[in-house]
């Protein structure tokens, strides 16, 4: 196993349409998958796409937390040639990271219910419904494979900041407020800041 490179915003890589995988028993394809978990995990993600590390497949990985947007923990599950189809066109904005796009995050407009389809290591064909964060996950991972980064799907350009600096303002927001924060203002402080990188 290996940890790999990340691509950053900007590199050629994470702009084209990556090639769909045809061949399941190539064993390099099982050695990168494996290479992909270990540099996720060591990047501290939740969700890689091959395009992330410099490989121009249609190959995604992800998980999701215990806890996360109060929905059920998915466990980790590879996705090749993942296609999601929204099942209404309600959508919903929440914060998101990027491990391409480091040290940022941003409000992002995303379908809130999905279904997906997907094969996996083997090559068999699987099926998903998707609602929430789990959703959110399937379609960053997805639009790295179509070269699409999340600030390009952003409606408001002035949410997009610094995760650091979102935490300098709820520090002075506290002192502001003295001993008498609530809880309120916390639990909002605390979702604006545990963006998930992706
Ligand atoms: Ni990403």
């Amino acid at each position: 196993m290996a940890i790999l490179d990340i691509a950053r915003m900007g590199h050629p890589i994470l702009k084209g349409r990556a090639h769909e995988v045809t061949n399941f028993d190539d064993p390099e394809l099982h050695t990168f998958i494996d290479d992909m978990k270990e540099t996720m995990v060591h990047a501290v993600g939740v969700g890689l796409a091959a395009p992330q590390v410099y490989v121009p497949l249609r190959i995604v990985i992800f998980f999701v937390p215990e806890g996360r947007d109060g929905g059920p923990a998915v466990p980790m599950t590879v996705m090749i040639n993942p296609v999601i189809k929204p099942v209404s066109d309600t959508m919903e904005e929440d914060w998101e990271g990027c491990l391409s796009v480091p040290y940022l995050t941003g409000v992002v407009p995303r379908w809130t219910q999905v279904k997906y389809s997907y094969q996996d290591v083997d090559g068999s064909l699987r099926e998903r419904s998707a609602e929430g964060f789990h959703a959110r996950v399937v379609q960053h991972e997805t639009d790295h494979l179509d070269g699409v980064l999340y600030p390009m799907r952003m409606i408001d350009i002035a949410t997009l900041a610094f995760t650091d600096a979102q935490d300098e303002d709820d520090e002075e927001g506290q002192d502001r407020e003295g001993e008498s924060s609530d809880d309120a203002s916390e639990e909002v402080s605390d979702s604006e800041t545990s963006a998930p990188a992706l």
